[in-house]
């Protein structure tokens, strides 16, 4: 017979395995390949929101992270590039700023 403790220590070791499984699962990184959108934000941003750049602190762009950068943060970026327009701080072209919002509204995706 397996005392308590025992049976404590094999439920801790499995609940740590799920755990482990789960992370490494939603840590997999996305790739932003979205044919007008990727080279639109390395246009737009990339210059201060890259990595290592000026304000990337304020908010990080990285391509190769699509779901930490953009997907986590879409309503931020939505407001300040459609609804408050103070992203970028240079003015976007009106082609452009349709493009974006085509884009958002298609659920924004990475490809
Ligand atoms: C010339 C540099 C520059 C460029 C280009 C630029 N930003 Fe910014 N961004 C800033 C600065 C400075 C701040 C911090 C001050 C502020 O919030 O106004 C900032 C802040 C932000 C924030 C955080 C705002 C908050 O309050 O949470 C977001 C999101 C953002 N930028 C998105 C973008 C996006 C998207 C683009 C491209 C379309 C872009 N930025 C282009 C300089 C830039």
């Amino acid at each position: 017979m397996m005392n308590k403790r025992t049976v404590l220590a094999i439920a801790a070791a499995c609940l740590g395995v799920l755990f482990y499984a789960s992370c490494t699962k939603s840590c997999t990184k996305l790739s932003f390949t979205q044919s007008t959108m990727k080279p639109w934000f390395d246009k737009y941003c990339l210059s201060c929101h890259g990595t290592g750049k000026s304000n990337a602190s304020e908010w990080k762009y990285d391509p190769e992270d699509y779901t930490c950068t953009i997907k986590n943060n879409i309503d931020n970026i939505y407001n300040q590039v459609y609804v408050n327009k103070k992203m970028p701080p240079s003015s976007v072209t009106a082609a452009d700023l349709a493009a974006f919002k085509a884009w958002y509204d298609a659920g924004a995706p990475a490809q």
